[in-house]
């Protein structure tokens, strides 16, 4: 097959690397129709959480398939979306127990950021507007989420056709070179949002929104404990309202069902969606504070939704997916593999020396190549590492997640994200197929190994 060969049927192929045609996916692992079995090391884009084929999700799914797969919301009330809504608000933060449906994270956050604005408008403080991000971040590619994404690569094309909105850097401590403890760190980079808000004028500020573990923006970036707990101080001190992008770290990615439990953190909004329904059906669900809503729906209701929004079929695949999270205990997998697999890519550092660094948290982890780990100087951007060593796992039968760290235009790093289901053996397994392709790949740039 020529790689770069056009599909007539789909324009968007032009110019990419075509990929083998998927005949199945069981578990941890995809089979292509030539037989060849692939490691989904990234969970697809980090969203088959339960892994794939799951039997008990497909009976459910099944089972209201034959009942009804679409009633519209406004003509009809669906038990999945009742019940999905009663479980999603018993795995939230007190208060958090208003829950609107959706079909993708994208739609998660435009809903957030809308049911802030309208709140706003509901309590008589119509002036503020502005939703703070960071950079880098990513929070979707529809207009409204791509306005508060921090990656240039993914939003210049489009600037012209948003309304800016203010950024502030996100709490890259692994880059710092300075006195400080991390603690400090955490508190020198929450008062960015705070210098933020001043700036603009609190009055004029809406919300603040983050992603509390990095997803492939930053390569599963973690700050300091201090950061999250200054962030909401700082939001509660200035009427400013909190929310948490957990599209990518919730449903038990980072080893919690939200990562905000971490830190004991309460936002205002949470937005989920990949391992929320795992691949199973496109979901994904914005969760408000009670406070919140109740003067919106008193003021005229949630001037917004979607086609599909509480659609049976996918709240149905939803219900049993959370279902599998708790009965196979893969919060407490997620923690246990990735404290394993973390150790594991950390002595892959001491063999790689252009590994610069591995963070994360939960089975959400990446590491980062660099051409000096002292300077964390990235590898020259033309040698596009990104894509050879993605290409290297690739050809081995892993699939591994990659992106540019700094802000989308430099620098390396590669998601190392399995299914949640993941055993000691299949680590094992991924270590070994991750080891032969960085061999490759440092053969092939020239690129220096340490002690075996
Ligand atoms: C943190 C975060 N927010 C939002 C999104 C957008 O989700 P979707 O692609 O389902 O629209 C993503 C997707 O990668 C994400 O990681």
């Amino acid at each position: 097959m020529n790689p770069l060969a056009p599909q007539p049927s789909n324009l968007f192929y032009q110019g990419r690397q075509r990929r083998p045609m998927i005949k199945e996916a069981r578990g941890i692992y995809i089979f292509d129709v030539e037989g060849n079995r692939y490691i989904d090391g990234s969970s697809g884009a980090m969203v088959a959480n339960i892994g794939h084929g799951n039997e008990r999700v497909l009976a459910a799914m099944r089972a209201q398939m034959e009942k009804a797969t679409f009633a519209y919301r406004l003509h009809f009330e669906n038990e999945p979306a009742e019940e999905l809504a009663r479980m999603t608000a018993a795995r939230m933060p007190e208060g958090l127990n208003r829950v609107f449906f959706v079909s993708g994270g994208s739609e998660a956050v435009e809903s957030a950021t809308k049911l802030a604005r309208q709140y706003a408008i509901a309590v008589g403080e119509a002036s503020r507007w502005k939703v703070i991000s960071r950079v880098p971040s990513y929070h979707g590619s529809t207009l409204g989420a791509l306005a508060l994404t921090g990656m240039a690569t993914m939003t210049r094309p489009f600037e012209p056709m948003m309304r800016e909105m203010p950024k502030i850097p996100a709490p890259t401590c692994y880059l710092d070179r300075d006195d400080l403890s991390d603690d400090e760190r955490g508190l020198r980079y929450a008062e960015m949002l705070r210098e933020e808000i001043l700036r603009q004028g609190p009055e004029t500020v809406l919300a603040f929104i983050m992603e509390p573990v990095g997803g492939a923006s930053t390569g599963a970036l973690v700050a300091p404990a201090s950061y999250y707990a200054r962030i909401g101080e700082i939001c509660r001190e200035l009427g400013i309202l909190l929310i948490y992008d957990e599209v990518m770290t919730g449903a038990g990615r980072t080893g919690r069902f939200l990562a905000a439990e971490h830190w004991g953190e309460t936002p205002d909004i949470i937005a989920l969606s990949k391992g929320f329904a795992a691949g199973y059906a496109p979901l994904g669900a914005m969760v408000a504070h009670e406070r919140l809503v109740e003067p919106v729906l008193a003021n005229g209701g949630f001037v917004h939704g979607f086609t599909y929004a509480g659609n049976p079929l996918a709240c149905a695949a939803g219900v049993a997916v959370l279902r599998e999270i708790d009965d196979q205990g893969l919060c407490a997998n997620a923690e246990a593999m990735g404290d394993h697999l973390a150790a594991e890519l950390r002595g892959l550092r001491a063999r790689y020396p252009f590994i610069g660094d591995v963070r994360g948290k939960g089975l959400l982890l990446a590491f980062e190549l660099v051409s000096d780990a002292e300077t964390m100087e990235p590898l020259p951007t033309e040698l596009d590492a990104h894509v050879h060593l993605v290409e290297e796992a690739y050809s081995r039968g892993l699939i591994i997640y990659s992106r540019r760290t700094r802000g989308g235009t430099s620098g390396d790093h590669f998601m190392v994200c399995p299914p949640l289901i993941v055993t000691r053996e299949q680590v094992g397994e991924i270590i070994d197929k991750l080891t032969a392709s960085l061999d490759a790949f440092a053969d092939r740039f020239d690129l220096p190994r340490g002690n075996r």
